[in-house]
């Protein structure tokens, strides 16, 4: 298939992009490229593809596309809040846009990039299947909520949105993203010794390594149509559902020497789920996530030494929120968020 591939140079798109190619896909890219400088490690081979902001797609983007994988996003939780309007008019409108002149060209699947926090404030500790009541509590999940439902009004007998609910991603991409849970708390313990926790560690937080993700979204891309056809999957695996506290424990194994240090300074975090991962796996036969987070744990601390991670790397370069606010300060991107050309 020729694939459309939105957000390609973005943490998860640089990992998914050659997972794609390998699978016999002929895959191209589109992306404003906001963190396309922001490389731990070897220059990535990026597939060709225009830079462009997901607000000024037209319809030749699409024309002769078999498939859309649409990761392009302001991507977490903390840029969210900082313009929340920008988060709705990117994450929400562009990309119902995007669907639909997809649809307009023929394109026949929409793998569209949502995730677990459209759970939010679940709680408790029974697992979360698709079904479970949508609870977002930042503008970030809420935009993520407002396009499935979008998408599944475009849904027809020609057109195939699915919705991968990702757990948080961890692992190492060559567009480094240490904004994350065990990215950051592995770089902390590797940068200061301390396995710093500022949340008290009790919420839930499923996990799942990039690597998985891509083999995922391959896999729903490959899928007979019936088998995933306007439904949306929770995309990770039981294993890997654990405590913040327990994810700092695990960091603490992989990184000789680091203590764990819980400051609950940050207070209670209302985002806590507990993630029932079964739908995907019975939809697509055969299909598990490889990577425990212990294992990837191990693979960051790996890639940080070998890279030579800085902490100013680490803060800067590598935390979206960062790389946005100096942009917008240097004055190389609007207000928007557009480039000023
Ligand atoms: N990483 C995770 O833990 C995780 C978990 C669940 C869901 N997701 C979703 O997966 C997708 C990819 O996440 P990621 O971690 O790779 O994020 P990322 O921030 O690394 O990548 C997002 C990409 O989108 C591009 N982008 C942002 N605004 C754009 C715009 N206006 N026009 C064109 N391109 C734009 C950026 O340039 C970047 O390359 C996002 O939709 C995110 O919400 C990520």
């Amino acid at each position: 298939m020729r694939v459309l591939l939105t957000g390609h140079q973005g943490y998860l798109g640089t990992v998914m992009a050659p997972v794609l190619t390998a699978a016999g896909h002929e895959v191209v890219g589109l992306d404003a490229g906001l963190f396309a400088d922001c490389v731990l490690g070897p220059q990535p081979a990026d597939p060709q593809g225009p830079r462009v902001d997901l607000r000024d797609v037209t319809a030749e983007h699409v024309a002769g596309v078999d498939a859309v994988i649409h990761l392009a996003a302001l991507s977490n939780d903390p840029l969210g809040s900082l313009a929340p309007e920008l988060t709705y008019d990117i994450n929400h409108h562009a990309s119902v846009r995007l669907a639909r002149l997809a649809r307009e060209a023929g394109v026949r699947r929409f793998l569209y990039a949502s995730t677990c926090s459209v759970y939010g404030a679940a709680g408790g500790d029974d697992l979360v299947a698709e079904d479970a009541p949508l609870r977002p509590v930042t503008p970030y999940a809420e935009s993520k909520v407002r396009v499935e439902d979008d998408l599944h009004e475009l849904a027809d007998g020609d057109f195939s949105p699915v919705y991968m609910r990702n757990a948080t991603a961890f692992g190492y991409s060559p567009r480094l993203r240490a904004d994350i849970v065990l990215n950051n708390l592995v770089g902390h313990a590797l940068l200061s010794g301390e396995v710093l926790v500022l949340s008290d560690g009790t919420p839930w937080r499923p996990l799942v390594h990039a690597a998985d993700i891509a083999r995922a979204f391959t896999a729903a891309l490959d899928a007979p149509r019936d088998a995933v056809h306007d439904r949306a999957f929770n995309i990770g695996s039981e294993v890997n559902n654990v405590t913040v506290a327990e994810i700092a424990e695990q960091v603490a194994e992989a990184v000789e020497g680091a203590k764990v240090r819980i400051t609950g300074e940050n207070g209670a975090d209302p985002r806590s789920y507990r993630v029932d991962f079964s739908r995907f796996r019975g939809a697509i036969p055969g299909f598990d996530c490889a990577w425990t987070v212990k294992q990837g744990a191990l693979e960051l601390a790996d890639a940080y030494r070998k890279h030579g991670l800085t902490k100013e790397a680490f803060e800067q370069r590598f935390t979206r929120l960062a790389v946005l606010r100096a942009a917008s300060e240097n004055g190389t991107v609007d207000d928007t968020l557009r480039w000023r050309r």
